[in-house]
């Protein structure tokens, strides 16, 4: 199998650890690097559990490049209320110390991209977190982005409400400018003329909920992997519950990663979209979906996904299990809704 080769650009967050769990159990992607971004967590701290994350899935090879630590322009609000004090849901795994996180997590995308380009590859990124680094990428070098395959940013909303704000969801309301700014230079640059950002927003992902019944079924067919997502996502639950009404945890950043493996996982629609940076809808993404600007479409929206299709493959990668196994069980844990591909619309 060719595998796509990709970045993940992430703050990880507990829902960021489970897309990476996924990626790495996953042949259809091979992962040049992780770069992390200050958000859920400081970047430092995001840096350490993306090693974590690694050495639990042996895959140290991988390298961690630590980058921006702060928002272009807005001062930085960390998601630590929802993520927890070590940004792992307080877990307090150690730290890993056999490999160290890496500096400079800017020049390494701009060099990968580069290098891609000149040699005629494409590299896919994947953002699960604020759009910092890809915004200095694109402020220091552009032309680096005719290496670029396809971008999946999970962020922002359409019509689903926010989750910072009536209409903010936190990675483009952390940073809305460098939001913005990324989303120009995929309505502007020649090199991206033609390419989309995938929005993975929360009228998509407000639709995965990992359940108490689900985590104990990932428990007993894969004890290892499921006891850590059990403990790294109570923290998670609580939160949830607290603020949302809901039992179990919404996992946004997993299926960005999933939908990136297979897309038929979602479906969405062409538009021109932009961020506010101001105001009381500071962070919002704002989405011509009718055309008033008459502006080049620089996104591809999501609004529909199946939350069953999605379970079956996180379940498949995490425990190995086959899908006859997992599939009549999910049904009957996910209930009758979880199969359509619906959106919150
Ligand atoms: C996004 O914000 C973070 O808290 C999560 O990791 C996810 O990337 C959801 O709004
Ligand atoms: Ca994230």
């Amino acid at each position: 199998m060719n595998a796509k080769k990709i970045i993940v650009d992430c703050d990880p967050g507990i829902d960021d650890a489970l897309a990476l769990m996924l990626l790495l159990r996953s042949p259809e992607v091979e992962i040049l690097g992780i770069t992390v971004v200050c958000g859920n967590a400081p970047t430092a701290i995001g840096a350490e559990n993306a090693l974590k994350i690694l050495s639990w899935m042996d895959r140290l090879d991988i390298p961690v490049y630590a980058g921006e630590e702060r928002p272009l322009v807005r001062d930085y609000v960390d998601a630590m209320d929802t993520h927890g004090q070590d940004g792992l849901g307080e877990s307090f795994y150690p730290p890993v110390t056999a490999v160290r996180p890496r500096e400079n997590a800017v020049d390494f995308l701009i060099e990968t991209l580069q290098n891609a380009k000149t040699n005629g590859e494409k590299i896919t990124i994947l953002t699960l977190g604020p759009l910092t680094n890809l915004a200095r990428v694109i402020e220091r070098c552009p032309e680096c982005l005719g290496g670029l395959d396809e971008c999946f940013s999970m962020g922002g909303c359409y019509q689903s409400h926010g989750n910072c704000s009536p209409v903010a969801e936190y990675n483009y309301w952390c940073d809305p400018h460098a939001a913005k700014n990324v989303f120009h230079a995929f309505a502007t640059l020649p090199c991206l003329s033609g390419k989309q950002i995938h929005m993975v927003g929360l009228d998509v992902t407000r639709r995965i909920v990992l359940t108490p019944n689900l985590t104990e079924y990932l428990c007993r067919l894969s004890p290892r992997t499921g006891e850590k997502i059990r403990t790294i996502t109570r923290f998670y639950n609580d939160f949830h519950w607290t603020q949302e009404g809901v039992v179990g945890c919404v996992i946004n950043d997993p299926l960005a990663a999933a939908y990136l493996i297979d897309r038929s996982l979602c479906s969405g629609f062409f538009a021109h979209t932009t961020v506010e940076t101001e105001g009381v809808c500071l962070g919002q993404s704002v989405v011509d979906a009718f055309g008033f600007w008459k502006a080049p479409a620089n996104s591809y929206v999501l609004t529909k996904t199946s939350p069953l299709r999605f379970m079956e493959m996180f379940f498949q990668r995490i425990t190995g299990a086959p899908a006859e196994t997992l599939t009549p069980m999910l049904r009957q844990l996910m209930g009758p809704d979880a199969e359509e591909m619906e959106g919150s619309l």
